[in-house]
Parts: structure tokens; C-alpha cells; sequence
């Protein structure tokens, strides 16, 4: 298994996500001298081309994607690159693939990034050509199926040819260092851990909201819709790096087992502890946009909202709700969590006039890697007429706190991870299947009362409802 790659495959290597994520990572990392000297990249797709146009191919993307401080000399970069067409789907052309391939020195990172329906065929063919043996790994890119049958199907399909130990399924936003960084954070200090239950923490938000709309992916969101696009995944994980126990090691082992005993802790939630929604029409930064209708053409019951109360069923979280909600066209691009703490149990200034507010700690993840811990302290003053308390913010921005450091996209350490095989970073079955499990209960309680999206306007924080059901338990979302 610890085998650094010497060749990586590239399958939907013209796609966007290639040209995107994959390619400029790659090159990234190559520029920093992280790719070993004889790493070669082989990209498959079904356009036809040859290695030279695959090259001015990717050199077109790398101009277009990478930010322009990260561009530098591309020749050897594009020099590691072949391409090989295939129609993924006949058995025919595999053993061409092998042979462009070659026979690799140490072993084979294949890095699986088309429609998931394509995955059974593409193992099938990858089997007959012998490119399936033991030195080769299999990374896997989301959708991982749209519910968990066609999820465990993809996942056995996979499982025919390729061990647990060498499937690297991504979530994009465990590669992301702010995400890492809740490791450090909860695990690398002493002062937060003995706070991080229940009996101190009052809830838990988690809000990933974007300003973009369907930005073309016209087929794919419209059958996927917010729930199984950014909830099953990404915010799941990031639930989940929340709520686990301290795992004894950084390993793949020890963080997957403690990420999944809360994935499987989630308590089914009801369809009334859910708000769905679709925008409108309206304006981002002053900017007019269309409805989501508008965009896709036709009417559609799609949700491109959704707030969810979850809760995690165990005695570190018992009564202790966590807030969900993403959402297309919202009013800002921000992903963070808030640990909203509890009141002290007793409050010396009460008799004194003095109001409290409770801790809150904000853990920004992007766009700004902020983390702020709201305290209470006492204005200044003689307090002749009382004593007076206000919220102050003790903030450590990461980007000051480390401003020497690159800022890496996620793909560039998920790639490295990849072919040099640590699994850590990658969601194992059974979390996958545990957060589907739990997904597919709360689509079918929509199914079941016939619940169809609000309509918020675009640049709005989703429906109303979605206010209420925080509101209702005197909960505000931060914002
Ligand atoms: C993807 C979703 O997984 O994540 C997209 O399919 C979404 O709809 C994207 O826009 C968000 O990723 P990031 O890294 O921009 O937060």
C-alpha cells in the first residue's frame, strides 16, 4: 500500500474539474517540486486528440485557471502529460489505455472523474486490461450515487476490483486547510475540549452559503438539488470533524472510526425540522439575477435551499441541536460554524445591573479563515451606576497569524495524497453510506407529506421558514 505513484490516470480529463481543479493542482504542486520526477500523467476522455493537442489543451486551462502569482514555466509540467481517447463504455480500447500507461516503476493512481454511471463500465474495462492489480489505487469523485442503493452499487462495483485500502473517495472540502485546521483547533489546545459537550454548549450552526447559481450544471443540480449536492457530504463532514471524539492518532483509521460513530448517531429528522427552498429573481451585490426557473427553463421542484435541525444521539451532544443550512444565490459566499456556548450558571453582576451574553466561538472557513471568540468583558468606568458588560471579539485571523504561508486549493493536497497514498483525508463506505442513509430518511419525509420548496428571492438568506425554525427555539442564525 505505500507506494509512491509513478503514473497517474486521468479519467474525464477534458472535463471542467480537470480543467479547473485537477490540471492546475497538479501543476501547482509540480512547480513546488512535490511530484516526483518520474510522475507521469495520462488523460482519457472520449474527445479525440492527440498527446500535443492534449497539452495545448491543458496549457489553454492552466492560463485560464491557475491565479496568475502561481503561473510559471508550464514546459515541464506539460511535458509529464499524454492523452489516450477512449469510449469508457466498450471493452474495446482499454488495452490501448494499458498500453499507454505502460508498465509503472512503483504503481498507478487512477483518478475516476465522469458521471458515476460510468464507473461500473470503466472497472470492467480497467479488470480486463490488467490495470486493477496491487499497485494500483482508485480515487473515486462525487456523485457518489443519488441515494444509497445506487451509492452501494457504485461502492461494490468498485469493491469487485479494488480493496477498501486502495479506494479514495473525495470530499473536496476535507482537502480545504481551514477544514483541516478543526483538528488543531479542537485537538492541539487544552481549552476547548473540556467545553465540547452538551452541558456546555448550548447548539451548533453550520451555514455554507454561496452567491452562485446554477452556473450551467443545468442536468446534474436539477436532479441533485442542495440536500444531495452540499448536505450529504460536505456538510456532513464538516459535522462531523465537530461532533467526533478525540481519535487517538492523525490516521485514516482512527479519524474515519470516530467520524462515522457520528455519522451514525444522527438522529432521523422529521420533515417539520426542515425548510426547503428555490430562488427568484433578484439582485447579488447589486447585480440583477434570474430565478432558478428562468435559469433551468422550465418549473422544477428542485430545492436549491435547505436548512435541516439535526441532532447527534450520543451522550457528548444529547439536546444539543445542530443548525444546518446551504444555499445557491444567498447573499454572501461564507462557509463557517459557530459554537454558540451556554450562560454561566450564576451571574455575580445580575444584582449590579450588568446583562450577559454567552461565549461564541466562530470558526470561519472561507472565504477568510477567521476564528473569533466572542467574551464578555467590563466597559471601562467608575460604574457609579451600575456595572456594564459587552461582548468583545478575541480574533486570530489565520492570514496575518501565517502570512508567509501559499494558500493551497484543495485538490493540490488531496492529488498529493492520493499518489502517495494516505487515505486520511478520503471518506470511507461506511460514512458514505451512513450519510446517505440518513439523507435518503429525510427525502423521503419530503416525498411522503409532499413538502415542494419555498421561494426566497435571490440575495436573500433563504425563505422565512427558515428563520422561524431556528427561532423558534430563540436561536438567531449568525450572520
Ligand atoms: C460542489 C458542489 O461539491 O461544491 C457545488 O457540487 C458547489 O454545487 C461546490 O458550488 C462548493 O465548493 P466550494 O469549494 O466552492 O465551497
Amino acid at each position: 500500500m505505500s507506494f509512491t505513484a509513478d503514473r497517474l490516470l486521468l479519467f474525464g480529463a477534458t472535463g471542467d474539474l480537470a480543467q479547473r481543479m485537477l490540471l492546475p493542482s497538479l501543476f501547482a504542486l509540480d512547480a513546488d517540486g512535490l511530484l516526483a520526477a518520474d510522475l507521469k500523467i495520462i488523460g482519457t476522455a472520449r474527445s479525440s486528440m492527440s498527446d500535443s493537442e492534449y497539452r495545448n489543451f491543458a496549457r489553454a486551462a492552466l492560463e485560464k485557471y491557475l491565479p496568475a502569482d502561481r503561473r510559471g514555466r508550464m514546459a515541464e509540467f506539460l511535458n509529464r502529460l499524454s492523452y489516450q481517447t477512449l469510449d469508457a463504455t466498450t471493452l474495446e480500447g482499454y488495452d490501448d489505455l494499458a498500453a499507454k500507461v505502460g508498465t509503472p516503476a512503483r504503481g498507478l493512481a487512477i483518478f475516476l472523474s465522469t458521471a458515476p454511471s460510468l464507473f461500473g463500465p470503466t472497472i470492467k474495462g480497467l479488470q480486463s486490461a490488467g490495470l486493477t492489480g496491487d499497485n494500483v489505487r482508485m480515487c473515486l469523485e462525487k456523485p457518489l450515487g443519488t441515494d444509497l442503493a445506487s451509492s452501494c452499487e457504485i461502492n461494490d462495483a468498485v469493491a469487485g476490483a479494488f480493496p477498501e485500502n486502495r479506494i479514495f473517495r473525495i470530499d473536496h472540502y476535507l482537502g480545504k486547510e481551514t477544514v483541516q485546521n478543526l483538528f488543531a483547533l479542537r485537538f492541539a489546545n487544552l481549552m476547548f475540549e473540556p467545553l465540547w459537550n452538551a452541558a456546555h454548549i448550548d447548539h451548533v450552526q453550520i451555514t455554507v452559503a454561496e452567491t452562485v447559481g446554477l452556473e450551467g450544471r443545468v442536468a446534474f443540480y436539477d436532479d441533485a438539488g442542495a440536500i444531495r449536492d452540499m448536505v450529504q457530504n460536505h456538510m456532513l463532514q464538516l459535522l462531523a470533524l465537530v461532533a467526533m471524539e478525540p481519535p487517538a492518532h492523525f490516521d485514516a483509521t482512527a479519524v474515519r472510526d470516530e467520524k462515522v460513530k457520528v455519522l451514525r448517531a444522527l438522529r432521523p429528522v422529521v420533515a417539520g425540522e426542515t425548510v426547503t427552498g428555490q430562488y427568484r429573481a433578484g439582485a447579488i451585490n447589486g447585480a440583477a439575477v434570474p430565478g432558478y426557473d428562468e435559469e433551468l427553463g422550465k418549473d422544477s421542484d428542485t430545492e436549491t435551499f435547505v436548512a435541516i435541525k439535526a441532532h447527534v444521539d450520543n451522550w457528548r451532544w444529547k439536546g444539543v441541536p445542530f443548525y444546518l443550512r446551504t444555499g445557491k444565490r444567498l447573499p454572501k459566499r461564507v462557509t463557517e460554524i459557530i459554537i454558540q456556548f451556554r450562560c454561566v450558571p450564576h451571574s455575580i453582576f445580575a444584582g449590579k445591573g450588568a446583562t450577559m451574553q454567552p461565549n461564541r466561538l466562530v470558526i470561519g472557513i472561507q472565504p477568510e479563515e477567521n476564528i473569533t471568540l466572542s467574551l464578555m468583558a467590563k466597559v471601562p468606568g467608575l460604574d457609579r451606576e451600575g456595572i456594564r458588560l459587552r461582548q468583545v471579539p478575541l480574533n486570530i485571523a489565520m492570514q496575518d497569524a501565517f502570512s508567509g504561508a501559499v494558500r493551497r486549493i484543495a485538490y493540490e493536497r488531496l492529488l498529493l495524497d492520493l499518489v502517495e497514498g494516505d487515505q486520511t483525508l478520503f471518506v470511507r463506505r461506511d460514512e458514505v453510506e451512513a450519510q446517505w442513509d440518513w439523507i435518503d430518511a429525510i427525502r423521503a419525509g419530503w416525498a411522503a407529506e409532499g413538502l415542494t420548496p419555498k421561494t426566497y428571492t435571490a440575495g436573500s438568506w433563504g425563505p422565512s421558514a427558515a428563520i422561524a425554525l431556528a427561532e423558534r427555539d430563540g436561536v438567531t442564525w449568525h450572520e
